[in-house]
């Protein structure tokens, strides 16, 4: 398709000194499992240690890049389609990506994996169950479902479909947030590779 547009991929020389790194670690998860708290806070951790990284954040790319997109099924795949595009981008240019999206679809997380490429794709699977995110409801957008404000809300009347087989789960329901950390510090290390 891209030869039909006369598009031609000039690689990166980051991509050639490793092709395994640096790894996008992608976390899944219903609203409100702790995505976003893992992200940040390994975020945090990386610059400390001197690691180029970035988030890409659901809430935050949903102000600017794909404001423009809605929750319905065909709007979340094109959210991942561009996310992961930037993920790709982004770790050709050295950084560690951490992308924190509720990602409820099977195929959008393999289209995912497809494009930033198997070798530096990692799937993290936040894996509190529903009734501990409900719980903790941080934006209060669990109440709002349930009393009919807003319709489409993921978990509620709206599907995830569980990974598989993630690279790594984390019920964040019983595992503590540091040794979380230490679990995703060592994937960035390269211990376990991506898989
Ligand atoms: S995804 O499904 O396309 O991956 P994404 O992670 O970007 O979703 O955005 C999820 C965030 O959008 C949630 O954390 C929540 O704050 C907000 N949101 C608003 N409406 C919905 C909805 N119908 N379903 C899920 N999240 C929603």
């Amino acid at each position: 398709m891209a030869r039909e547009r006369n598009l031609t991929w000039h690689p990166s020389a980051c991509r050639d000194a490793d092709p395994r790194r640096p790894l996008t670690l992608w976390f899944t998860g219903l609203s409100g499992s702790g995505k976003s708290t893992l992200a940040f806070a390994l975020e945090r951790r990386l610059l400390d240690a001197g690691i180029a990284c970035c988030v890409l954040d659901g809430d935050n790319i949903r102000h600017g890049l794909c404001s423009d997109l809605g929750f319905d099924a065909q709007s979340r795949a094109e959210n991942i389609r561009r996310v992961a595009e930037v993920a790709r981008l982004m770790n050709d240019a050295g950084l560690v990506v951490m992308a924190a999206f509720i990602s409820p679809y099977q195929r959008d997380r393999e289209i995912a994996r497809r494009i930033i490429g198997a070798e530096r794709f990692c799937e993290v699977h936040v894996s509190a169950p529903l009734a501990v995110c409900e719980g903790r409801d941080p934006k209060g957008l669990y109440r709002k479902a349930r009393v009919g404000m807003l319709s489409g809300f993921t978990g509620v009347d709206d599907p995830y479909e569980s990974p598989q087989e993630p690279n790594l789960a984390l019920n964040t329901a019983e595992v503590a947030l540091e040794e979380c950390l230490e679990r995703l510090l060592a994937r960035v290390r390269g211990e376990g590779g991506a898989s």
